[in-house]
């Protein structure tokens, strides 16, 4: 698939932008701090409704220079050819309001536009995948599983609520000190529910991890210097609650199965609740949920040691690059939900200039024969030859940040 259009009203810098795109390779380039981030995260957060960089959507929305009337909200507009007919999509980022969504000019909730556009962004925060705690690769794995499955967005949703509101209870259980017996009842209620939307949620984590492992590994071995091996697993709460080691990369049959049984959501919901069960005086003690998804993580091993805490930075680059890479790779063996192809639009903001020459080179090798690729660049000459195609110069200027073809 690729974006032939786009079109931005006061989104971060921009106020007005309408933009025809090709496939193959485009490049955006421009000094530091002129709007080229900003426009490809554009398309990125039409594709996951969240933005590659932190920040809340209110940082989105265009800020007017002092004097001027401040825009209202933001709007992202977007035309994506795929399969048969094209899809336009369009979003209405308001300040401080549930963002408003038109799919084909008929309104839409925000969540019927996710898996449509589907995006692979690469980027210097991704070392985070890598470096940071558990909840940025959880956030991996369930971006791709609402990828590969839209309908997922809405059992993550519930997950979350159901798990804010568990939470709370055992908040109020801890401030009251004693558990009384409708108290342990409520939360058992609540047990039930926790482990059937955690159940399906990390069902659909595992199959993932599944399906990414072997790209992960072959990613790894094109972009790093060879040598060691890149493997992943995915990292249960649940199995550890229950006295499983954790994954030992050499012991390839023993991580599989743990995620193999995982994927039974009924046999996971039981063991589940009943870990809950075990768990509820400690619980009521921290107040806070103990067992479930969001205790979860993925594992990176690079040959027999983790990558966290083991590995050397240009090895974490590798290893973030192959993460993306393989997500890419593995959507692209994907026919989407839409009946269309399901290759995704590589994004590639800011990452030529910190790749030494073998790893530009493996990259711009994949991204070549990529339907569509956009990448950023400060200049010109960091973007590797073998991408050449439609080149444009992004400037700020007193009205916002402008784009021009060169
Ligand atoms: N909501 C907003 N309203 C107005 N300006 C914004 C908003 N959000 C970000 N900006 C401005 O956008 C600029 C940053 O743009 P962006 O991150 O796209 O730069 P860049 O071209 O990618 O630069 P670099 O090469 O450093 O990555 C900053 O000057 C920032 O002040
Ligand atoms: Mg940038």
């Amino acid at each position: 698939m690729y974006v032939s259009d786009l079109a931005l009203d006061d989104f971060r810098s921009f106020h007005e932008l309408v933009l025809a795109l090709e496939p193959g390779p485009t490049a955006f380039i421009g000094p530091n701090g002129q709007g080229k981030t900003n426009l490809v995260e554009s398309i990125a957060y039409l594709s996951t409704l969240s933005s590659h960089r932190v920040g809340a959507d209110t940082a989105l929305v265009r800020r007017a220079p002092a004097g001027q009337t401040q825009p209202a909200g933001a709007v992202i507009r977007t035309k994506v050819v795929h399969g048969q007919r094209p899809s336009v999509l369009e979003l209405e980022l308001i300040a401080g309001r549930a963002n408003r969504a038109r799919l084909n000019r008929n309104t839409a909730r925000p969540r019927d536009l996710l898996g449509i556009l589907r995006t692979v962004v690469f980027a210097p925060e991704d070392l985070a995948l890598v470096r940071d705690e558990p909840g940025v690769r959880r956030r991996f794995l369930d971006d791709l599983a609402v990828t590969l499955k839209p309908s997922l967005a809405g059992l993550r949703a519930e997950h979350d609520k159901i798990l804010a509101q568990r939470a709370s209870l055992l908040k109020s259980a801890r401030a009251a000190r004693a558990s009384t017996s409708s108290m342990l009842s409520t939360l058992e209620v609540w047990d039930a529910q926790l482990a059937a939307a955690a159940a399906r949620l990390i069902a659909a984590r595992v199959d993932v991890v599944q399906r990414l492992r072997p790209w992960v590994a072959d990613c790894y071995s094109r972009v790093s210097e060879g040598g060691s091996a890149a493997r992943i697993a995915y990292r249960s709460s649940l199995a550890a609650h229950e006295g499983a080691p954790d994954a030992d990369p050499a012991d390839e049959p023993a991580f599989l199965a743990v995620e193999e049984a995982l994927q039974d959501v009924a046999a996971t919901a039981m063991r589940l609740e009943r870990a809950m069960g075990e768990l509820h005086a400690r619980e009521i003690d921290r107040g806070a949920n103990l067992v479930g998804a969001h205790r979860d993580d993925l594992s990176l091993f690079l040959d027999a040691l983790p990558a966290k805490g083991f590995a050397s930075h240009g090895e974490q680059w590798s290893l973030a690059l192959a993460l993306r890479l393989a997500s890419y790779d593995m959507l692209r063996h994907d026919v989407d939900a839409y009946g269309g192809d399901g290759e995704p639009v590589l994004i590639l903001d800011d990452v030529f200039a910190s790749l030494d020459d073998r790893r530009r080179q493996a990259l711009a090798g994949i991204a070549a024969d990529a339907q569509q690729v956009l990448l950023t660049a400060a200049v010109a000459s960091d973007v590797p030859a073998d991408l050449s195609g439609a080149r444009f110069r992004v400037s700020a200027t007193e009205s916002g940040s402008q784009v021009h073809r060169e």
